[in-house]
């Protein structure tokens, strides 16, 4: 087959990293991908955003599969695109996307079908934003979100009035994110752990992926803004069987049957950002597709062939036989750029890189990585991720962090307490 993976991050490199692995990957190509990405596939110069262009590139090359990373270009209607020319895409359609790319219909949709979340108030202007804020029915801090997508920076947790106020300024009257910030979201500020779920699902039947954590704080001891994520492991220390029962039956299958009778059909990854709160697993919020890094994480303990796991999606029969996957627990630390997640410098050259990659045992994902003249520069605020799988956890990242060191950029920072979980949310 031929198989095109669109998106530039690591959690391409790692899906395209098990994709390549099949024995029905003939030759695989990605839009726009990156410097690692571009040893194992054919690199393709067209934007992850430019839907239309991507369509009529895959139908000219003849392409069987295309698999898609960020939430972008499903909310954009890749897939529908795709669909429209009969060509083979991994995703769910503009509809069921919707589930990510609008808070709101998020909320609104928990709402009407008693799936569990926080209380919420939507604001359309300013004016009702405050009324909403000083009648009392929201006690501090309070949360409050861009109802569209904003890079993950769309959601703000104020600790006073005076927070709230100038976060709604910033959000609907100097419209900071665009048109994202129209209409928002008032939120309770729930209190709890925070945990990833992530499901695969043809619409109708699911099948869960091993459990993981995400560290989303950008310092050690969870200190300093969130960004993307900083690192992750699988298992996740924190999902019970009891708690895995009741995510499943509580969130899980009631959001995937009420998209169907909505005429919403999910298909492909549905990822629940979870508080488990002292009254149980609340969602925070839907994304559409898989995390990362959290797929790091998970593809280095992934044993079943991914492309017959993703066709049986597809073609709308997921495969019935459990996914198998390694006993081993596995780690992920990112190595970001100086600054990450606000202002950061690129284009700095990485070293040690080629004798890291070459120690058994480790796997390197690359994210915002270029290769120029046959040396691997910074592009992007996370740069690499550097990845292994061991008999425990403690040896797994072990590993990682005796090589993490041999590794250098200008400005290079990670976090050194990944699986550490001492303090972790
Ligand atoms: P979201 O993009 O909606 O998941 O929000 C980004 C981050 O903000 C989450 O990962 C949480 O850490 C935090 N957050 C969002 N909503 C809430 C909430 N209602 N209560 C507490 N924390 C929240
Ligand atoms: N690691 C968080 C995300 O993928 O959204």
């Amino acid at each position: 087959m031929k198989i095109l993976i669109v998106g530039s991050g690591g959690r391409e490199h790692a899906l395209a990293w098990k994709i390549s692995q099949s024995k029905h990957c003939k030759r695989l190509y990605c839009a726009p991908g990156n410097g690692g990405l571009g040893q194992i596939a054919e690199l393709v110069p067209i934007e992850e955003s430019h839907i239309s262009e991507l369509a009529a590139w895959a139908g000219e090359k003849k392409i069987d599969l295309t698999v898609v990373g960020p939430e972008v270009p499903l909310s954009l209607g890749i897939v529908d695109e795709f669909e429209s020319r009969s060509l083979n895409i991994y995703g769910p359609n503009k509809k069921a996307a919707e589930i990510e790319r609008s808070k709101i219909f998020a909320k609104e949709f928990m709402a009407r079908h008693r799936i569990p979340t926080g209380h919420f108030k939507i604001a359309d202007t300013p004016e009702n934003a405050l009324k909403i804020l000083n009648s009392g029915e929201f006690s501090f801090p309070v949360v409050i979100k861009a109802d569209g997508l904003a890079g993950g920076k769309g959601v703000s947790i104020c600790a006073n009035i005076k927070r709230a106020e100038d976060t709604i300024n910033d959000l609907m009257v100097k419209k900071k994110f665009g048109s994202a910030g129209e209409r928002i979201l008032i939120e309770e500020y729930l209190k709890g752990r925070e945990l990833s779920f992530i499901v695969i699902t043809d619409g109708v039947r699911v099948q869960p992926l091993v459990t993981t954590m995400d560290h989303k704080a950008a310092y050690d001891g969870d200190k300093g803004p969130n960004t993307g994520g900083m690192g992750a492991i699988s298992p996740s220390p924190f999902v019970s069987e009891k708690l895995f029962s009741q995510i499943m039956d509580e969130i899980i299958f009631p959001t995937i049957t009420r998209l169907l009778e909505e005429g919403r059909r999910f298909k492909g990854t549905l990822y629940a950002g979870l508080m488990v709160t002292e009254e149980g697993p609340k969602v925070l919020e839907y994304n559409c597709r898989f995390g990362d890094p959290e797929t790091q994480a998970q593809m280095l303990r992934l044993e079943s062939d991914l492309v017959e796991i993703l066709m049986s999606i597809v073609e709308e029969d997921l495969l019935r036989e459990e996914i198998k996957w390694s006993p081993k627990p596995s780690g992920c630390v990112v190595l970001a750029s100086g600054g990450y997640p606000l202002r950061y410098e690129t284009n700095k050259l990485i070293a040690g890189l080629e004798e890291v990659s070459k120690v058994p045992g480790l796997v390197i994902f690359h994210a915002g990585t270029k290769l120029v003249e046959g040396h691997f520069y910074t592009s992007g605020g996370r740069v690499l991720n550097v990845c292994a799988s061991e008999l425990t956890l403690t040896q797994a990242m072990k590993k990682i962090y005796e090589y993490v060191p041999a590794i250098y950029f200008e400005g290079m920072f990670y976090r050194k307490d990944i699986g550490a979980m001492k303090e972790g949310k």
